[in-house]
Order: C-alpha cells, then structure tokens, then sequence
C-alpha cells in the first residue's frame, strides 16, 4: 500500500507540522510506502501556469513528481490550518496544479454536461484541518466550507468517494495535553484506514 502526504503550513513548530510528522510515522509502522510533503520547505510554486490550462502534462519536474506520486497512491492525506475558510494558498495551488486533466480526471472536448472521466476512483481521501473557531460557529455560521471544498469539489469530483475529515479546534486555546490526545487521535485513525483500505483491495 502507498500512501501520498502532503502538507502546507509554513511554520516548522506548527502543530500542522506535528500532525504530518504523526501521519507519516503511523503509516510507516503499519507498513505503507511513504511520499511525504511539506510543500513550503521544497519550494513548491503554487501559481498554475498558462500551459497547464490544457491536458498536457507540466514541464514543472517536481509538479510531474508530486502527480505521479498521487496517482500511484492508494491513500492521499492533506493537511493544513482553516484560512479564511479555505486551504492556504500553497495547498490550493497543489489542487490547481496536481489535481488536474489528463491524470487525476479527465475533461475530453465531448465531456457530456461538462462532466469529467474520473480516474481516482477507490483511491481513499483524508483531510486534518486546524481552526480558532469554535464547531457550533463554523458549522452553522460559516458553513463549513472546507468539508465541501474538499469532499465534493476536490475528491468527489475525481471520483473518491472514501473520504475522512477531522478538525482540530480550537488550537488557540488548547493544552499540550489536548494537543497529545489529538495526536493519539490522528495515530488511530491512520490505524482504522489502513485496515479498511487493505480489506478493500483484497
Ligand atoms: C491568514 C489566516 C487566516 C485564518 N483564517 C481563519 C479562519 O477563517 N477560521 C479559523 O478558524 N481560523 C483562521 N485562522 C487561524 C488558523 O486556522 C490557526 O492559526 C491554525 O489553525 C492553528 O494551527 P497551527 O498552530 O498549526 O498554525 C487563520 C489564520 C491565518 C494566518
């Protein structure tokens, strides 16, 4: 099994950084081959460039890595904070880059209704987010705009359907122990995925 993680906050002692760091060291104790992520610290140019528009694939040679690597992928994480109710900039620029014809899905001249050839199907996907915002709030007031982003626009429109989201909040007015039980939190999860995804291939 392989796993994909990708991780966008620019600050190393974040604990964004820490949930990468435990998503990755779960995953390699249960055996799952680990492409890992901090788009920041390589440098990853989220602008999408006029030629990517198309179906050709980029010249960018870290943008055809990160590609190859997701398709190759049966588990694909993603974490990163709430800003403005949105990925920061440097994750939304993996999705326009990454996440694109002719290899995450596909949008032939004669795509009825628009409707894209989806080529992730079966492929699983996780999202750890962080917030300062209480649940009650940003369910009812915001909306929870990152479970749509997400769960419909992104996978959902590429055909993956196994989907895991969880939010971390609120991390402005968290202990360390809460923070090590969200920790503990992520380990078990990345536990229970790996074993639906493996009953899943066999
Ligand atoms: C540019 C920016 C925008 C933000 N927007 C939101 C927001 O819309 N909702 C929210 O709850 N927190 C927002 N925050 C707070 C971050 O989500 C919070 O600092 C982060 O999740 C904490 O995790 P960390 O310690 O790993 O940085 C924002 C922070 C920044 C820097």
């Amino acid at each position: 099994m392989k796993a994909s993680v990708i991780l966008a906050h620019p600050y190393k002692e974040s604990f964004n950084h820490a949930v990468f760091n435990r998503v990755c060291g779960s995953l390699a104790e249960c055996g799952v081959a680990v492409r890992s992520h901090d788009l920041y610290a390589e440098g990853f140019d989220p602008v999408l460039t006029g030629s990517e528009l198309g179906r050709e694939p980029s010249s960018d040679p870290l943008v055809r890595q990160y590609a190859d690597e997701m398709m190759e992928s049966d588990l694909l994480f993603f974490i990163h904070p709430n800003w403005w109710g949105q990925p920061p900039a440097m994750m939304k620029g993996y999705i326009d880059r990454i996440i694109r014809p002719p290899y995450a899905y596909d949008m032939p001249d004669d795509a009825p209704g628009g409707l894209p050839v989806t080529t992730m199907d079966g492929k699983y996907g996780i999202v750890y987010n962080t917030s300062n915002t209480a649940e009650e709030r940003e369910n009812n007031y915001f909306g929870d705009p990152l479970e749509l982003i997400w769960k419909q626009c992104t996978f959902g429109f590429c055909g993956i359907e196994k989907f895991h989201r969880r939010m971390f909040r609120i991390v402005s007015d968290s202990t360390e122990t809460e923070r090590m039980q969200w920790l503990e939190t992520v380990e078990s999860d990345v536990v229970r995925i790996v074993s639906e995804a493996g009953k899943g291939r066999s």
